[in-house]
């Protein structure tokens, strides 16, 4: 049988998962016996489930709820029962809490404390960011925020030392510490599905080659709601997170070359002074917890209209990568996506990684959602205009929300391109978006709030473009 092997709460444990879609909050609460970590939504949205988890890259907060055992092997796990000192003594996010009223039901308090303490430990003072994901129903959020700015200033407790465990466990070559393969034997039994955690992109086409049913495993903020929601059962399986070569950001030349197992909160940091206004509509996925998890192939590979990578990868004339067995090809970005959630994919081909400019100055992303935070976007307009001497000479405009796929706006594009760039332009290019989408009505919006805000994104990138406030968190006279 295959084992997992981590340390929780600074102890080693060694884990035989019942199947490899087993959650580590189902773990925690009904095997580990540690039920101090919340279910609540059990689908990534409220943080209760928030567990602190560290391994060579650091300590991250994610959501015990989506994640599943296999991803854990050779990682740190710290859950509400592990913040206090050997002794008992309180962590200074725990006392902060009690002296400034943080909490009244408590229901959500540990998943507010993990992502608190790992905040705290990074330090990252940024509280409406890091505690975007944890949702309190009756306390109000600034006690809460008020705790975490008192305990920003307490030094880090020294039990909290899993960073250096992990460090030493792989500089001692102890495969408890160190990245390893499941191989491919099943969880539970021989009979079950097979299983496997490449350590290599090498190792991970063979194996997709020879088993392309199987379901890739990166970050699991889709797939877990699979399991979690509709109850699947995932059937052969390849966890991608041990798979470091596909993690790597590079910059060659011109161009930056982003692997597909990059999680959207390191690819949000790497955009910061290259892309700002990409890195800054990242801010807005998810939460820190999903962010964390979540990787760029994954965003791609899923074919969900409303993502929001792909409308600003398409606008900045991204190349996908993709690779099946010893086979590599690259096509642009957006004749990747076919039809509603069907993709140019073949069996046992898997996203790679994905090449952009690494200077993109006009690019400007919006996204569009019922709530700032921890929302999917209604719409994800992103604009990429080139002027020069006044006149609109290259244009590369994607929507995400407002069709069954990522779509570039060519009608849009094409009444721009050899145009003076002024509101008169955009004014005439305005009927050119009924051409290119025919959005839905659903919960997020309708059609026609989809098609006016579209369009008027146009003229917020014109005002944007010009040097004018446009920020939605800003209010001018
Ligand atoms: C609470 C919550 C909030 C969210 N908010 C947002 C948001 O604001 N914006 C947004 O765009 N999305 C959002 N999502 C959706 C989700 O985070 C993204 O689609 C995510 O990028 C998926 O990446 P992952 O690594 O978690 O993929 P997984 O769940 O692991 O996989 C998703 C799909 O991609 C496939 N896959 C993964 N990697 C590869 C690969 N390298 N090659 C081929 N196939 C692969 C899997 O087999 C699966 O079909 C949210 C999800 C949750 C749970
Ligand atoms: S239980 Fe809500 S995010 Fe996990
Ligand atoms: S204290 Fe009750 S939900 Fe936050």
């Amino acid at each position: 049988m295959t084992q997992v092997t981590f340390l929780l709460n600074g102890a080693p444990v060694c884990v035989t998962p019942a199947n490899p879609s087993q959650t580590l909050l189902d773990y925690l609460r009904e095997t580990a016996g540690l039920k101090g970590t919340k279910e609540g939504c059990n689908e990534g949205d409220c943080g209760a489930c928030t567990v602190m988890v560290t391994d060579a890259q650091g300590a991250r907060a994610l959501n015990a709820c989506i994640l599943f055992l296999p991803q854990l092997q050779g990682k740190a796990i710290r859950t509400v029962e592990g913040l206090t000192g050997p002794n008992g003594e309180a962590h200074p996010v725990q006392t902060a809490m009690i002296a400034h009223h943080g909490s009244q039901c408590g229901f959500c308090t540990p998943g507010f404390v993990m992502s608190m303490a790992t905040a705290q430990l990074n330090g990252d003072a940024d509280h409406d960011t890091t505690l975007a994901g944890n949702l309190c129903r009756c306390t109000g959020y600034a006690p809460i925020i008020r705790a975490a700015q008192a305990a920003q200033t307490q030094p880090v407790p020294d039990w909290l030392n899993d960073a250096s465990f992990i460090r030493a466990q792989i500089s001692s070559g102890d495969p408890k510490g160190a990245e390893s393969p499941l191989g491919a034997g099943g969880f539970g039994g021989a009979s079950s599905p097979p299983v496997f955690r490449p350590a290599s992109s090498d190792a991970l086409a063979d194996w997709y080659l020879a088993n392309p049913l199987a379901t890739l495993i990166a970050g699991a903020t889709d797939v877990g709601l699979w399991v979690t929601k509709q109850l699947r059962d995932l059937g052969p399986v390849a966890f991608l997170n041990g798979v470091t070569d596909l993690q790597q950001i590079e910059r060659q030349g011109a161009l930056v070359h982003i692997g597909a197992g990059v999680t959207v909160e390191a690819l949000r940091k790497a955009l910061l002074p290259l892309h700002p206004s990409f890195a800054a509509m990242l801010q807005r996925y998810g939460s820190t917890q999903v962010r964390n998890a979540a990787t760029i192939g994954g965003n791609i590979a899923n074919g969900s209209p409303i993502g929001d990578g792909p409308p600003a990868l398409i606008a900045l004339g991204a190349t996908l990568h993709l690779r099946r067995g010893g086979d590599m090809r690259s096509i642009p970005l957006e004749s990747f996506f076919l039809d509603y959630r069907k993709q140019d994919r073949r069996a046992g081909e898997f996203v790679a990684g994905i090449s952009i400019p690494a200077q993109a100055p006009a690019l400007r992303c919006y996204k569009i959602s019922k709530r700032f935070d921890q929302d999917i976007s209604a719409l994800c307009g992103c604009f990429n205009v080139t002027v020069d001497a006044g006149q609109v000479t290259a244009a590369r405009i994607a929507f995400g929300g407002m069709a069954g796929i990522s779509k570039r706006a060519a009608h849009v594009e094409a009444a721009l391109v050899g145009q003076p760039w002024s509101l008169q332009t955009l004014k005439a290019a305005t009927a050119a978006f009924a051409q290119d989408f025919q959005p839905l009505s659903d919960m997020r919006a309708s059609a026609d709030y989809r098609l006016l805000t579209a369009q008027n994104l146009l003229t917020r990138y014109f005002h944007d473009l010009s040097g004018q406030p446009v920020s939605v968190q800003q209010v001018h006279a």
